[in-house]
């Protein structure tokens, strides 16, 4: 069966998406530099499948040692690219940092390409290149507005770079993936979200805030052009999101592609507001997530969510997890997360 390498393998996305990968029959190599996820994840993993993926520790900023691992693995058929800091609020403090992790990583790997003849490539975007679209739900052809933040950059520069790299390399092909907002983790409790630190994002807080690991949620602003006056997302089971990416390198291996460079929104076309997600979140877990609402957050954008009918008619893929079933597998990960810390 095909080897797949995974940058970023043992973060969020990446770990369920090895999963679902492994699954299907495919063979797994992982690279990471574990600067934002932890070893243990492959234990998950194996538990999962039954099946320990290979791993390797490298930074993807670092040529050279990228170089060796292709010689190590010589029979990549493709590449899912997950490795990138993605913290909106930090890319603000941080421009540089996310300018060369993320823009350099994507570069190395590219070049690297037609050296080890590896012709196939998954790239994680993201919905924010979109910024604040003027029409919703947004489909792929939604014009893409200058950044909000440097993190939304580096996708949309990476977006750029693999077109004009695809374009000079005819005999190579990207399917370029624009992820909403993925929470959730696998229904088996082994493998879920696992911030370092204070987490940026919505659902790690609210879980934690739940658990009684933090004090208070703040919501940052209730004085949007929305129904309630918080910000609206399209919340995606992660798991759904994984289940993407294995029929994005089908479709690649399989030749079922249509452009050498193809874009897709993975969302489930469902906007919900962050006071709707406290809310079904307490509903559905029969708990109580305390909640102050502070200032907006810079960079914030107030509402999107995906028309992601070009995905569900050309991939056949549709997401499928309620809501409901996402924020019990959110809350059932962080109640695992709390028992194996008392374990240790
Ligand atoms: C969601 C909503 C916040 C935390 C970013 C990236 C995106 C993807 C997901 C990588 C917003 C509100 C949040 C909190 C809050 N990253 N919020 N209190 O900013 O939509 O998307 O992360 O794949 O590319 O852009 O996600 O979870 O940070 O915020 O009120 O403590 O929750 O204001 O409205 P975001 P988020």
């Amino acid at each position: 069966m095909a080897k797949i390498l995974v940058t970023g393998g043992t973060g969020y996305i990446g770990s369920h998406t090895v999963v679902e990968l492994q699954k299907v029959g495919f063979e797994v190599v992982i690279i990471d530099n574990l600067s934002n996820s932890n070893i243990d994840v492959l234990n998950g993993i194996e538990k999962i499948t039954g099946i320990r993926p290979a791993f390797e520790n490298i930074d993807c900023v670092d040529y050279v040692s990228m170089d060796r691992m292709f010689e190590k693995y010589n029979d990549i058929d493709a590449i899912i690219h997950f490795a990138a800091s993605k913290a909106v609020g930090e890319s603000v403090e941080k421009p540089l940092l996310y300018y060369r992790n993320n823009i350099v990583s994507l570069i190395n790997l590219l070049q690297l390409m037609p050296i080890h003849k590896v012709k196939n490539f998954v790239f994680s975007s993201s919905c924010t290149v979109y910024g604040q679209p003027d029409v919703l739900p947004v489909t792929e052809s939604a014009p893409i507005k200058p950044a909000l933040s440097p993190y939304g950059n580096t996708k949309q520069i990476s977006e750029e770079i693999i077109h004009d790299t695809i374009h000079a390399n005819p005999c190579y092909q990207s399917t370029i993936l624009r992820y909403f907002n993925p929470i959730g983790a696998h229904p088996s409790g082994e493998i879920g979200e696992l911030p370092n630190g204070v987490p940026n994002n919505l659902l790690p807080f609210v879980t934690q805030t739940a658990i009684g690991l933090r004090k208070q949620l703040q919501v940052y602003g209730n004085d949007y052009n929305t129904p309630d006056g918080s910000c609206i997302r399209d919340y995606i089971h992660v798991v759904d999101l994984a289940k993407a990416h294995v029929i994005a390198v089908q479709r690649m291996l399989n030749h079922h592609t249509k452009n050498r460079v193809e874009i897709f929104n993975l969302g489930t076309g469902r906007g919900l507001s962050v006071l709707e997600i406290i809310e079904t979140f307490e509903k559905v877990n029969g708990v109580k997530v305390p909640y102050r609402i502070v200032n907006r957050r810079e960079g914030d954008i107030e509402k999107v969510w995906a028309d992601p009918s070009f995905a569900n008619n050309e991939l056949g893929w549709t997401a499928k997890e309620t809501v409901e079933e996402t924020l019990r597998s959110a809350w059932a990960w962080e109640q695992n997360l709390a028992n194996k810390a008392k374990e240790e």
